[in-house]
């Protein structure tokens, strides 16, 4: 059976989750959903980023240790991700006693094999990015992302030889045997290459006692994200064991994350994968920003939306569509709630709500709620399968929920076309089942963008959610899968208008 790994990056737990977290975790699990439905084997993994220096400045501010900080913030991220319906398939803290034995046996392949070494390192560290900066990645001073300036640092440190694999990566990278999507991105990071290029980085700190202990030299602790990059390993379980790499899962399909961590990723972390000489993931995918009034909405900028707010305005589905459709997929989107009010209300309450609602009245008031006969196929105009598997496929997946959008407003035409409201008998009948049918579509369309929502069309239909859902994706867009004879369950407002 074929495999599908996807990932997020893991968040650091210096504050609760926020709308730009939730983009990627959502997205994440769009396609984790729709590779599931395809009957591929999936894996999605998510987690926290518990150790270094920032985190621990931010528990010694809140006067808690620093084990009952991140422990508090995980459950946050936990009960978040629940809320959302999100379906990753694992937690992974680097915390966990499992993790931190495999990232120590790792570090000391890579020391054995002598790609660390012993020295000194000096430059500018920014503490809200765990990185060093070079004076081009400042804006007036500052690091763009946090709005701070960093922090002159020189440190007895132990060194990983990234120049090393300079020439082999970029190589890589310029093949696609590391695909870096979309190819904006790939543009910029194989500039960075041959501009800049890769110098050996500072892989331990010394006064940084929140993490992991270098297994050789335990009065050094492993560089943030050193340790935060082989959680993509041990989220599968990998014990930090070189040889023999039996991973199922292994190596990922894509792996998602915004424009501010792409340089590390495409850099020190197939670089280490180099190092230990695993192979690379297939992909990484790096997605734009969401801004408010044109900045990135960050903690540290003071400009945080949590996802429950949104829950508690749109309902759970309700926020899963204003994310997606907020920007496509890999640009930047600026959002505000008069924005999101108004899509709410135009695309799910007056738009796919009000449609499905339409259909099933209709179906009640002229044929008691029964399913008629099965008529003949889709009409051709309604026809998007090919293009929304492809979409998908592309990770095009602002796109392929709006053509799902559109296909709801597709079915308004039809009603209007065809005049079905006025229709009685037989006409009625035939319109009707191929309405009905298509709200099936509709639902199955849905599953990964709103799965309660396509459960509750299922429901609407007459139809058994988990029943319905055991079909292939094949299967379920075979045409008359509808049986007749159903009656209609017409449940709640979908999405109730917003005033
Ligand atoms: N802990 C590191 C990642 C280690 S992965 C081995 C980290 N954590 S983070 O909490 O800062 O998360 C950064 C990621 O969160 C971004 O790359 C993106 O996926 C998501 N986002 C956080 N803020 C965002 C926006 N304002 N907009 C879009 N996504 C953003 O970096």
């Amino acid at each position: 059976m074929k495999k599908f790994y996807i990932t997020t990056p893991i968040y650091y737990v210096n504050d609760k989750p926020h709308l730009g977290h939730t983009y990627t975790t959502v997205a994440a699990d769009v396609l984790a959903r729709f590779h599931r439905l395809k009957g591929k084997q999936t894996f999605f993994l998510t987690g926290t980023d518990e150790h270094g220096a920032k985190i621990e400045a931010t528990a010694k501010k809140a006067g808690i240790s620093a084990k009952k900080f991140v422990d508090e913030i995980a459950a946050n991220y936990q009960l978040a991700w629940d809320e959302l319906d999100i379906s990753n398939d694992r937690f992974v803290r680097t915390t966990e006693e499992p993790h931190i034995r495999a990232v120590q046996q790792a570090l000391q392949y890579i020391y054995k094999k002598g790609d660390v070494y012993k020295g000194e390192y000096s430059g500018l560290y920014c503490q809200g990015c765990e990185q060093y900066k070079s004076e081009r990645d400042l804006i007036h001073g500052k690091c763009p992302d946090h709005q701070v300036a960093p922090v002159k640092m020189t440190e007895e440190c132990y060194l990983f030889k990234l120049s090393k694999y300079q020439a082999k990566l970029l190589k890589l990278i310029k093949a696609d045997k590391l695909k870096i999507l979309p190819a904006k991105r790939k543009n910029e990071v194989i500039n960075f290459y041959q501009k800049e290029g890769l110098s050996d980085i500072s892989f331990s700190r010394k006064n940084v006692s929140w993490g992991i202990p270098l297994p050789w030299d335990k009065t050094q602790t492993t560089y943030v994200w050193a340790d935060a990059f082989l959680n993509y390993l041990t989220g599968l379980g990998w014990n930090g064991e070189v040889k023999n790499l039996k991973l199922d899962f292994w190596p990922p399909e894509v792996q998602l994350m915004s424009k501010d961590i792409m340089r590390v990723h495409a850099t020190i972390w197939p670089a280490m994968l180099l190092s230990l000489g695993l192979p690379l993931p297939k992909a990484l995918f790096v997605h734009g920003f969401f801004l408010i009034d044109g900045q990135k909405m960050s903690k540290s900028l003071g400009n945080a939306i949590a996802p429950s707010d949104l829950v508690k305005r749109y309902g759970v589905d309700g926020t899963r569509y204003l994310l997606l459709s907020a920007a496509p997929f890999g640009h930047d989107g600026d959002v505000s709630w008069q924005k999101f009010d108004e899509k709410y209300n135009a695309d799910l309450a007056n738009g796919l709500g009000n449609l499905v609602a339409r259909v099933l009245t209709m179906n009640e008031k002229k044929l008691a709620g029964k399913i008629p006969e099965i008529t003949k196929a889709m009409p051709k105009e309604l026809e998007i399968k090919s293009q929304y598997q492809k979409l998908m496929a592309d990770l095009k997946i602002d796109q392929a929920l709006a053509t799902v959008v559109d296909f709801s407003k597709h079915l308004d035409n039809y009603i209007e076309k065809n005049k079905v409201y006025k229709l009685a008998g037989t006409e009625a009948e035939k319109h009707l089942y191929i309405l009905l049918e298509a709200l099936r579509f509709l639902a199955w369309y849905l599953i990964p963008f709103l799965p309660e929502t396509a459960d509750k069309i299922f429901s609407g239909l007459g139809l058994e959610p988990a029943e319905e859902k055991e079909k292939s994706f094949d299967a379920a867009f075979c045409w008359g899968g509808l049986p007749k004879g159903l009656k209609i369950q017409k449940g709640e407002i979908l999405f109730p208008r917003i005033k």
